[in-house]
């Protein structure tokens, strides 16, 4: 039986997708036939209850020179790293001398930009060499490195202690968590505020939206489990800060344990957590439940359509579709093509089942029946934007929370 990463109880997984390929290894025709494959399962620990994978690919299999995922392809992904610079500057830093801020995962820059603008020393912690060379570009300091306890104690040694550490959808990634907080317990100066904000468990379980789980995510995050984490450090949670982003993300604010009191926000999520049964096996059994038959609800659907000879491309080729399409088994005989807005992604492979994926003019030079919604947590930015589709009788498909044709 695995045990859990964080306290070593054994678990048994909930849910077993079986043989998946790396969710971001987007690939060239060359490339599929030595196509590394893991098996993706998933449990919940009945004793801390982090939810994790019971195995993952490497992070240097991940996160490398060739990294497909840039942040700033997204207008909406934009404005909310605006606003979380906006309110780490103008809040957050507004009293500090000279202050110092690191982020962890700054990818390319979409974030940290905006502090190196406002002229504030600063740091981002990037081992993915082609998204960071992005940031670097745009004036943002960055080393080419996986953050733990090592490289916090190096930056500490030569920039000194950070007011404020940020992380946006990596901590979640990072599979010895231990290693990490051990870094920040040592890099956060005395009143020094960690940041960091991932997709949040309540919603994927509320949405069934099974496909946030995939190689990179090998945590899916509660403030239940995250608070066991990090009291096993000098650190604790003084406040959660819900945001829309990735289909429902939770915003923690950390500091050293015993600084600043908790915010009422903290007790409230933490008794609703419990009411809706995060700490029961059950819920995950129901979810588990949901997402078999989710699967089959598309499969049929998509099925049904190609019998009527309809035309069906996907919008987005996310990590996360990388999940539905290999669990759901659906191939080019089912989706023509991918249209997706990332050069990096263009003209090559989705990892697992090999459909094409193309610039978005392919998908508006001729536009299928149906367009199934990958990127599902960009509809409002995507679908606003080819109101054009729409207009001439194109219909959407999502399958979150529910598969349905949208028109
Ligand atoms: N913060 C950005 C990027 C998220 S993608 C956003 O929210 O959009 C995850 C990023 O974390 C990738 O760029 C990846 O290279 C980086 N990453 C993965 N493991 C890391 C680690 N141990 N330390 C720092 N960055 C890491
Ligand atoms: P994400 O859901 O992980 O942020 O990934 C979104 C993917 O969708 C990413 O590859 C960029 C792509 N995308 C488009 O192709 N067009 C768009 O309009 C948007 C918002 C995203
Ligand atoms: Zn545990």
């Amino acid at each position: 039986m695995p045990a859990c990463r964080i306290c070593q109880t054994p678990f048994e997984p909930f849910l077993e997708f079986g043989e998946m390929p790396i969710a971001n290894g987007f690939l060239t025709p060359e490339e599929v036939e030595d196509e590394y494959t893991y098996e993706l399962s998933v449990g919940v620990c009945p004793s801390c209850w982090m939810v994790q994978l019971v195995d993952h690919p490497d992070p240097e299999q991940m996160f490398h020179d060739e990294y497909a995922y840039f942040s700033s392809t997204s207008e909406g992904m934009k404005r909310h790293f605006r606003g979380f610079a906006e309110w780490v500057i103008g809040d957050l830093l507004e009293d500090r001398q000279d202050p110092f801020v690191v982020e962890i995962g700054s990818n390319d820059g979409i974030m940290l930009r905006h502090i190196s603008e406002a002229g504030i020393q600063h740091l981002g912690v990037e081992p993915s060499q082609n998204v960071g060379e992005a940031a670097v570009e745009k004036g943002v300091r960055t080393i080419f490195e996986f953050f733990d306890r090592g490289t916090a104690e190096e930056i500490v040694a030569k920039d000194g202690p950070a007011d404020a550490i940020l992380a946006a959808n990596v901590i979640a990634h990072i599979p010895d968590l231990t290693s990490v907080l051990a870094g920040v317990e040592t890099l956060l100066a005395p009143e020094g505020r960690f940041i960091f904000e991932n997709h949040y468990l309540g919603d994927m379980l509320d949405k069934t939206a099974y496909d946030q789980i995939y190689s990179e995510h090998i945590y899916h995050f509660s403030l239940t489990s995250v608070s066991d984490l990090l009291a096993r450090f000098d650190l604790e949670v003084i406040d959660v800060q819900p945001q829309p982003v990735h289909g429902g993300s939770m915003r923690y604010v950390v500091a050293h344990t015993g600084v600043e009191d908790p915010t009422p926000a903290v007790e409230q999520l933490r008794d609703r957590e419990r009411s809706r049964g995060l700490d029961e096996p059950s819920t995950y059994k129901r979810f588990a439940d949901a997402v078999q038959r989710s699967r089959d609800r598309l499969r049929d659907l998509l099925s049904k359509l190609r019998q009527e000879d309809a035309r069906i491309v996907g919008y987005g080729a996310t990590a996360k579709s990388t999940t539905v399409l290999n669990f759901c088994d659906l191939g080019t005989e089912h989706i023509e093509f991918i249209s997706d807005a990332t050069p990096a992604k263009q003209d090559k492979l989705t990892p697992g089942t090999h459909i094409p994926v193309k610039a978005p003019d392919s998908f508006r030079e001729d536009y299928p029946d149906y367009a199934i919604l990958f990127a599902w947590n960009h509809a409002d930015e995507i679908m606003g934007k080819e109101t054009a589709y729409t207009r001439q009788g194109g219909k959407w498909i999502t399958y979150v929370p529910q598969v349905a044709v949208v028109d």
